[in-house]
């Protein structure tokens, strides 16, 4: 699985490393079959034999948060950070998810790390409320968006009507790139609309091998599949009626997307869709730092860290920093700098991070993703770099809406108590707010949405021997602000200032009316919105 390449590469070696490198997320509701797809795409690259290795969901499923129950899982998972595989010559990191809306902070800072998102619909439910925040924060990040939308074996909204959902739910431009044909439980195949071809497959029992599949011309398709062909045959032409071929800029920034029809379940339209990420997922691209310079990727190494996570494995008890490297060759043992501290760290234990298993990475390219064993000074949003200067921008956070005060239940965990709280904020799990900075008796936790409480109190005691109880709070919107800003909140009885773990100011409201009452009396003072750091 090693890339092999000469010690010292040449910055020619560097890009012809990152030009064959696909990074990408597939971002999708709970049950929408991102595990199925994931193990499909493995089967489509060759890299396992048969399907089915990835356990039923039902017997694994977990309201908290996917890693949570890691240890549980066996055969090929699909929850750990990152799944690399190659095919035709290119490697693809398909970086995981959270598919629940509470947890878009995460998705989040996993996007900050891929070039290209995979949106995955269920053709019966098409964007369901809960996720639409998801894709929300994925088009936020500007990168190409393909949509397979799946399970067309089985009832679902009528393609065309597909189309008219994902636009005006999205506000994207979707453009059908395969259209299928046949009814639901007799779904025959797809048009590919590019070549015109149609891709005729053949179901194998339980999808477990590829689907046999035949390329039909549209006058052999007209032929052999009758009033099934004539349906699609129609609703091809209206398309072709309406205009609609996929901008390239558009495509490019996420503001046009091509739609895929399949089911991954029985393996139809997988292949066609793993082929378009190697033709059309963009290779890493020179990342922009802090003022806005692009760094190229040939230059020496540089890398973001976009997730920490501590406790993977409770056999250690280990904490692992997820590192997206932005330009150059990784090496392991290499003494990189931290531009957040200025110090320098050596990145000895460095892994490959593949299912449940961890494999020494000994070198990696802009794209590729490596997972730092007990980095303990690493945290989400850190630059680490060689030799030339960098700092990329940090990873934006989401305005948190709920807010709870948390409490010990045991005055002799004191220390476990602050340092569990202050860990799982550097992880990203939630904000951590404190009414001064110093150690506030009962800190206030601000979250995207209430399952990130459950993990804190669950993380708590079991890492941290900690019992902590919630108490609820009236405030439910924050803004971020600056010392100055700080002063005049302070004043104010619209809101409360709060002082967040990585020394933000917060200012908190009870509500809308609140926060526009501020806003009127105190247009100037910086209040961000959305996506604020
Ligand atoms: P997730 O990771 O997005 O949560 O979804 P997952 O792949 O676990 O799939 C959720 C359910 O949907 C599974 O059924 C899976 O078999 C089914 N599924 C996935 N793709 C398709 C498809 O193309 N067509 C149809 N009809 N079903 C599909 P389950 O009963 O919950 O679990 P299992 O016991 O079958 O694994």
């Amino acid at each position: 699985m090693l890339v092999s390449i000469a010690p010292t590469p040449t910055a020619a070696a560097v890009t012809q490393e990152a030009a064959r490198r696909r990074t990408f997320a597939i971002i999708s509701h709970p049950d929408a079959g991102k595990t199925t797809l994931t193990e499909k795409l493995l089967l489509y690259s060759d890299m396992i034999d048969i399907a089915g290795a990835v356990q039923g969901r039902r017997s694994r499923r977990s309201t908290t948060s996917d890693w949570m129950d890691i240890e549980r899982r066996r055969g090929i998972s699909v929850t750990s950070t990152v799944l690399r595989f190659e095919y035709a010559g290119t490697v693809f990191n398909l970086l995981d998810t959270p598919g629940h809306k509470d947890f878009s902070e995460d998705t989040l800072r996993v996007l900050a790390a891929a070039d290209c998102a995979v949106m995955l619909l269920d053709a019966a439910k098409g964007v369901e409320a809960q996720t639409l925040r998801l894709f929300e924060v994925a088009r936020a990040r500007h990168i190409p968006l393909i949509t397979f939308v799946n399970k067309y074996d089985r009832p679902g909204l009528d393609p065309l009507e597909m189309i008219d959902h994902i636009e005006s739910v999205l506000g994207l431009t979707p453009v059908a790139a395969t259209w299928p044909v046949g009814i639901p439980g007799d779904f025959r195949g797809v048009v590919d609309r590019h070549t015109g071809t149609f891709h005729r497959f053949t179901r194998t029992a339980g999808g477990a091998k590829r689907a046999p599949e035949e390329l039909l011309t549209i006058e052999q398709a007209a032929e052999r599949e009758g009033d099934a062909w004539t349906v699609a045959a129609d609703e091809l032409e209206l398309l072709d009626g309406a205009g609609g071929t996929l901008d390239e800029d558009d495509f490019a920034t996420g503001k046009a997307t091509p739609v895929f029809f399949g089911s991954a379940v029985s393996n139809f339209g997988v292949g066609l869709l793993l082929d378009t990420l190697l033709a059309s997922a963009p290779s890493p691209r020179p990342r922009q730092d802090v003022d806005g310079a692009p760094r190229p990727i040939d230059m020496p190494f540089s890398g973001l860290v976009f997730k920490v996570q501590a406790n993977m494995d409770p056999r250690h008890r280990d904490r692992v920093a997820f590192l997206r490297v932005a330009s150059g060759r990784f090496e392991r043992g290499m003494r990189v700098t931290n531009a957040r501290t200025s110090k320098p760290f050596t990145l000895a234990h460095a892994h490959e991070v593949f299912g449940d298993d961890r494999v020494v990475l000994d070198e990696a390219f802009p794209g590729d993703v490596v997972g730092v064993i007990n980095a303990a000074d690493l945290r989400v949003g850190d630059t680490l770099y060689l030799d030339e200067h960098v700092e990329f921008p940090p990873i934006p956070t989401l305005a948190p809406e709920h807010f709870v005060t948390v409490r010990n239940r045991d005055a002799t965990r004191h220390k476990q108590f602050h340092r569990g709280l202050e860990q799982l904020a550097e992880e990203g799990v939630v904000h951590l707010l404190r009414r001064d900075p110093g150690a506030d008796p009962a800190p206030v936790l601000a979250a995207v949405g209430p399952l990130q409480f459950e993990v804190v109190v669950a993380r708590l005691e079991h890492e941290f021997g900690v019992t902590v109880g919630l108490d609820p709070t009236n405030w439910t919107l924050a803004r971020r602000t600056d010392t100055e800003g700080a002063e005049i909140l302070r004043q104010s009885r619209h809101a409360d200032v709060l002082y967040r773990s990585d020394g933000t100011f917060m200012a908190l409201f009870t509500s809308d009316f609140m926060l526009n009452r501020f806003e009127g009396l105190h247009p100037d003072v910086l209040l961000e919105r959305m996506l604020t750091r």
